[in-house]
């Protein structure tokens, strides 16, 4: 019953973690898939891999942040496959510093890559679905954009940005069978994550987490792939959790 055979995904950051999972996902649900990534040799591994598994797939190089990027990207993936369906917006980068501690530089670089990536990356596959009058877009929040964190001033703000902006275009697109929603995820055991967490920060998030377990990439992609189903239609403007609980949580008695 839930296939996507004939359609095509871009999955930005789709070079590692939970970008890579959600293209291993919808290469088996029989999508093809575009990895766009600023990682050249990780993406054209990650897209010739999926080839020898049978899949239509194709990396091309993008940096979300660069303006001409995003438009690149549409028209490649248009030109080898004829049509887009499927957008997972995924590319990030994170940072833990406190507010205090975070110059301008660090500010613009996380704002410049997690938030205005997404609207140029959304707004150019948008603009694509719009006008096909069908789309499934899946924009990458966090968290960290719904509660307050330590050290998470920039990250934090960039992720909240993205929420925002996610409601928007859902409603903006309502009208012409583009779906938009957004995944928080938790503390998701990825590459990015255990360069970030040491052993301190690992038992900080804990406390906080009901299931007492940091979440794995493919539980991550497996709610981006629910939200870019074909009957999945009726569900847009959404921030969903994926978490382990974190978000519903409050005073947590173990034991
Ligand atoms: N892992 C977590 O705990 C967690 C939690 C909440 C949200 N997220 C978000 O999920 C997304 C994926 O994170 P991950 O943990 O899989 O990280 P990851 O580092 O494993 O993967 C991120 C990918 O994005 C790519 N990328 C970075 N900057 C880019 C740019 N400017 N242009 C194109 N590609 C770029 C990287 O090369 C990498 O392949 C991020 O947006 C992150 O903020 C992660």
């Amino acid at each position: 019953m839930f296939t996507l055979d004939g359609q095509t995904a871009i999955v930005t950051g789709g070079a590692s973690g939970i970008g890579l999972a959600t293209a291993r996902m919808l290469a088996g649900m029989g999508a093809n898939v575009v990895i766009a990534d600023c990682n050249e040799e990780a993406g054209h591994q990650v897209a010739e891999g999926l080839a020898k598994g049978g899949t239509g797939s194709l990396f091309v190089r993008t940096d979300v942040s660069e303006p001409g990027d995003a438009h690149a990207l549409m028209t490649a993936a248009a030109s080898c496959f004829g049509s887009l369906e499927i957008l997972m917006h995924f590319a990030g980068i994170g940072m833990e510093r406190p507010a205090l501690d975070t110059t301008i530089e660090d500010w613009n670089r996380i704002i410049a890559v997690n938030l205005t990536g997404s609207f140029l990356v959304m707004r150019a596959a948008g603009s694509v679905m719009v006008e096909a009058g069908y789309g499934r877009i899946v924009s990458m929040s966090s968290t960290a954009g719904e509660r307050g964190g330590t050290g998470r001033a920039a990250y934090g703000a960039s992720k909240g940005g993205v929420a925002a902006l996610t409601r928007v275009m859902a409603l903006e697109w309502a009208g012409s069978g583009v779906t938009v929603n957004t995944l928080a995820p938790g503390a998701t055991d990825t590459a990015l994550v255990q360069k970030m967490h040491d052993s301190e920060t690992r038992r900080a998030y804990l406390q906080g987490i009901p299931m007492d377990r940091y979440g794995v990439p493919e539980e991550v992609a497996a709610a981006a792939v629910y939200l870019a189903l074909p009957q999945s239609g009726y569900i847009t403007g959404v921030t969903l959790p994926v978490d382990g609980g974190f978000m519903s949580s409050g005073v947590i008695k173990r034991g």
